[in-house]
């Protein structure tokens, strides 16, 4: 069964503390939370600010998602802020190890995100330190946007060359998760879904993530 994330860009956020603690008690297993600069990727959304504000009100694990160019500048005061585990995409910084470090340092998780048009090979120096990586499967920026079917091969090769080495990390997939896409993913080898708008879109979010296990399950 896969874990989930639900990610709060598609809740109310006017009643963000009612939105999180609902999907807690549905049983997920993260809080995704994207962060947005404007210039990695053309939109804006959160900061550290509302990780600190949500710290007190959940004991779910905050996954931040950091769209930011140059994350190094700021994964202290994510960690800070209470940050669980901390995400940064090897296209955001010439210094992608130093980045991965600073988040272990801080004595939070680390991933390493790819885009769905960066290759593997981008990545393979760092995957001996990191605790996740993430293989987005939409451009990032916006929910509600289409699942990209050719994900699903790099999902696979990475769970191999996981296997191959015996590495340890967990395979999370962010982009148009919904129970059938869900399935393709988890049957290629992630271990853990963001889903956005499939999540807080429905009138009953709990049905949702029951939707996205029992289809990984
Ligand atoms: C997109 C974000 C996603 C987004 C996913 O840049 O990284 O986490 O919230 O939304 P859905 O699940 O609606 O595709
Ligand atoms: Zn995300």
């Amino acid at each position: 069964m896969i874990k989930v994330a639900p990610s709060i860009l598609s809740a109310d956020f006017a009643n963000l503390q009612r939105d999180v603690q609902m999907v807690e008690q549905a049983g997920a297993d993260a809080l995704h939370i994207d962060v947005m600069d404007g210039q990695f990727v053309p939109n804006l959304s959160f900061g550290m600010s509302t990780v600190a504000a949500l710290r007190p009100v959940t004991s779910l694990t905050l996954d931040c998602h950091l769209m930011i160019t140059a994350p190094e500048r700021f994964v202290g005061q994510f960690a800070k802020a209470g940050a669980d585990l901390i995400g940064v995409h090897v296209e955001s910084t010439p210094h992608i190890y130093h980045a991965l470090q600073l988040i272990k340092q801080a004595g939070v998780k680390a991933e390493v995100v790819v885009n769905p048009g960066t290759p593997l090979t981008q990545i393979a120096d760092l995957l001996p330190i990191v605790d996740q990586v993430l293989v987005m499967t939409v451009n990032p920026g916006f929910g509600g946007q289409a699942f990209i079917d050719a994900m699903v091969t790099k999902i696979k090769a990475l769970d191999e060359l996981k296997r191959e080495h015996n590495y340890h990390f967990d395979i999370e997939v962010d982009g148009g998760i919904n129970a059938t896409t869900v399935k393709a993913c988890y049957d290629a080898g992630a271990t853990v879904a963001v889903a956005g708008s499939f999540v807080y879109g429905s009138a009953d979010p709990a049905q949702r993530i029951e939707d996205l296990k029992v289809a990984t399950n």
